[in-house]
């Protein structure tokens, strides 16, 4: 990687000084849907397309990291616990996520990380449960430095070096250390946008469009058939990738143009093509996946006519699974929350939907 921030945070790194005893820091980040889908990526994280995304309110993990200088007693350089429990496969993957961090913060290895972490959603619900912990994690790295270097960064700066740190461990996680609406990957038609963060987008956003729910409706919980790493992965060999790289560029103006608008007709239909062609690539990868439920199906159809009888502005998309995220604007939030109690619970796993909103960011606790 050889992006001007890749050698600026390189050459800033600091040091852990010799009498440096220990320290804690405390982040919630949460998760984030993607509007536009990021599905592709080249070398070093960098997205194959631009992605839009809307941060969400409830659905968040809680990272606590204490810290001391290592000593020659510790073997190793993290504990790891989830919900309270040591968690040996989630653990590898946080230790690779901290290893890609050391040419930034290179205090990292001499520190002996004790790290508790927590979610507020359910495992495999559909929620991204890796941008809401790899944003919490990277924005706990960020704040260790500033402990280190007793001198804080700006918010803006300290926010685009967390959303740069956080692409590391995992793409759409750099979306997340934003509140509201976030673009990731470089955009002309974007000022300001970048591949190696992201960055909010949120001046001039129609009100309606500032307070949409998510309503998370959970069709499966199993573990997904294919992770998105796989999934990445396969559309280096896609047939349609090239094609499919330029919509998704293509959908990010109007679909700007219609949250600043407030244009919710416009809105879904970019949303649901997203979220259909991100199935449809899918299944025409090869080997190919279907990662839609039949009732993820049977759900879709009632949500399409439902909107059609009642004229409400709904409308759904779908993560690399079989769980369905039902957007609407807040002020009809009694109206399809009846909808979903009597024509959509039943179609969910033990009938279980969370109800979420879009959210105002991750938010540092003492
Ligand atoms: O961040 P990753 O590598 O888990 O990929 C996320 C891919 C999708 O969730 C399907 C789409 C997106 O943009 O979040």
């Amino acid at each position: 990687m050889t992006d001007s921030l890749h050698l600026k945070y390189k050459h800033e790194a600091v040091r852990l000084p010799e009498n440096f005893t220990e320290g804690m820091i405390r982040w919630t980040s949460p998760s984030n849907i993607a509007l536009v889908k990021y599905w592709g990526k080249k070398e070093g994280q960098i997205p194959a397309n631009p992605s839009l995304s809307m941060t969400l309110k409830h659905a968040v993990s809680d990272f606590t990291v204490r810290y001391r200088h290592k000593n020659s007693k510790d073997r190793k350089g993290l504990d790891y616990y989830f919900h309270n429990q040591a968690k040996p496969e989630f653990t590898v993957r946080i230790e690779r996520f901290l290893r890609s961090l050391h040419p930034y913060f290179p205090f990292l290895e001499k520190l002996h990380l004790i790290i508790h972490s927590d979610n507020t959603f359910p495992h495999s619900s559909g929620i991204a449960s890796s941008a809401a912990s790899m944003s919490s994690l990277a924005l706990c790295s960020c704040s260790i430095e500033e402990q280190i270097r007793k001198e804080s960064a700006k918010k803006k700066d300290f926010l685009r070096k967390a959303s740069y740190m956080s692409r590391l461990g995992s793409g759409s996680a750099c979306r997340s250390v934003y509140p509201g609406y976030t673009v990731w990957g470089k955009h002309d038609r974007v000022p300001g946008s970048a591949d190696e963060y992201a960055i909010p987008v949120n001046t001039g956003i129609h009100e309606e469009m500032l307070e949409m729910r998510d309503a998370i409706l959970i069709i499966s919980s199993g573990k997904k058939a294919v992770s998105s790493s796989a999934g990445h992965e396969l559309m280096k060999r896609h047939p349609m990738a090239t094609t499919r790289f330029n919509v998704a560029r293509n959908h990010i103006p109007p679909l700007l143009e219609s949250l600043r608008s407030g244009d919710f007709e416009r809105y879904s239909r970019i949303v649901e093509t997203e979220a259909l062609m991100l199935h449809g690539l899918m299944m025409s990868s090869s080997p190919w996946f279907i990662l839609m439920k039949p009732n993820t199906l049977k759900a879709i159809e009632k949500i399409r006519q439902f909107r059609q009888h009642s004229k409400l502005p709904l409308c759904f998309t779908l993560d690399a699974g079989p769980n369905i995220h039902l957007l609407y604007p807040q002020h009809n939030a009694e109206e399809v929350e009846h909808f979903i109690e009597d024509e959509l619970q039943y179609l969910c796993e033990n009938r279980q939907w969370i109800a979420d909103e879009m959210g105002r960011g991750p938010v540092k606790l003492s």
